[in-house]
């Protein structure tokens, strides 16, 4: 048998745009990929009879597959995607690589898993479907957060705007005019897993105002697809993410650190603002007019943003003949 070729597979980061937390209940949410922040594993023979090593190089991991815990959700997701892909244990080294700043709400761990089953599935020679992939991911994403949506999961794996509910097939959407995104990092980390159980806690205690709160919430997801598709008003659209921004404070996730980012977005032009992903702390997510990036970008490094991320959303290709 000739040597197996290394293979890489790669994945995006992500930001949450509306939704969050109420689509844990069954509400829609928007995410859209982060092409410039990236996940990247490779995948290279080694010895004969060595087994799988897997190198977590940002980690400073280097951890052989057979010593790695049941619950070390990287090798969790090594042999998952071995076990879907009927495969025995290769002897290779497997190297994760990634610019996705950890904890903060921008899919890191979701795009690791994703890098890791593609770079598996190239290396022995299968493709998998983005559906395929999002599914196995979505295995791994419970050992984190416990009860995940399965927003993140859908939206790396795809690759594009996703309008996503909770145990119903992806929509994808077209973009309909440029999106100009400043991401803030609060400095803060977030556990989705906490953020998620408090909301759960008040939910049990207040059902009916919670329900409220996440009604409101499908409302202006619904109403800022609509505006995204049709290329709308971005003003309009700025106010729908400080509306969302809104109704994730009353259910309690937003913090200090994220209330001076949002409040300082705005107050240097930002069309809106609003946390993103699970909040506490994490990242915060600004919509700016075009050519406002950098004064916006200046505004939250100087109330102490830990990092800015500028994206661009491009408009979606018209279909061909149209
Ligand atoms: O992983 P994060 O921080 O982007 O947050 C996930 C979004 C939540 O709605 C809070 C949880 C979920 O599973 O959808």
């Amino acid at each position: 048998m000739g040597m197996t070729q290394p293979a890489t597979g790669t994945a995006p980061g992500k930001v949450i745009l509306f939704g969050e937390h109420a689509v844990v209940y069954g509400r829609p949410a928007i995410a859209v990929p982060l092409p410039q922040l990236q996940a990247r594993v490779t995948v290279k023979p080694a010895e004969s009879g060595r087994g799988m090593t897997l190198v977590a190089q940002d980690l400073d991991r280097v951890v052989p597959l057979h010593q790695a815990r049941e619950d070390d959700p990287l090798a969790a997701m090594v042999r998952l995607t071995l076990a879907h892909l009927d495969a025995a244990v290769p002897d290779a080294t497997l190297t994760i690589q990634s610019t996705i700043p950890i904890a903060s709400g921008l899919g890191s761990g979701t795009a690791v898993s994703t890098a890791i089953v593609r770079a598996l599935a190239a290396y022995l020679g299968r493709e998998l479907a983005p559906q395929t992939v999002s599914r196995l991911v979505f295995q791994v994403e419970k050992l984190h957060h416990g009860t995940p949506s399965g927003v993140d999961n859908t939206v790396v794996a795809y690759g594009a705007p996703v309008f996503f509910v909770k145990g119903k097939s992806p929509e994808m959407f077209a973009v309909g005019t440029e999106l100009h995104l400043i991401i803030g990092d609060s400095g803060t980390a977030s556990s989705t897993r906490l953020a998620v159980a408090d909301v759960r806690r008040g939910w049990e205690r207040a059902p009916d105002q919670y329900e409220r709160i996440f009604d409101g919430i499908a409302t202006i997801v619904v109403a800022a697809r609509s505006l995204i598709e049709a290329g709308g008003s971005m003003a309009r659209l700025g106010t729908l993410m400080n509306e969302n921004h809104a109704l994730l404070v009353e259910l309690g996730v937003s913090s200090t650190e994220l209330e001076r980012l949002v409040s300082a977005a705005r107050n240097a032009s930002a069309l809106g603002a609003k946390l993103s992903g699970a909040g506490r702390g994490g990242n915060m997510v600004a919509l700016v007019k075009p050519g406002h990036s950098g004064h916006v970008a200046e505004a939250l490094l100087g109330v102490g943003a830990a990092r800015v991320v500028q994206a661009v959303l491009l408009p979606s290709p018209k279909e061909r003949g149209s």
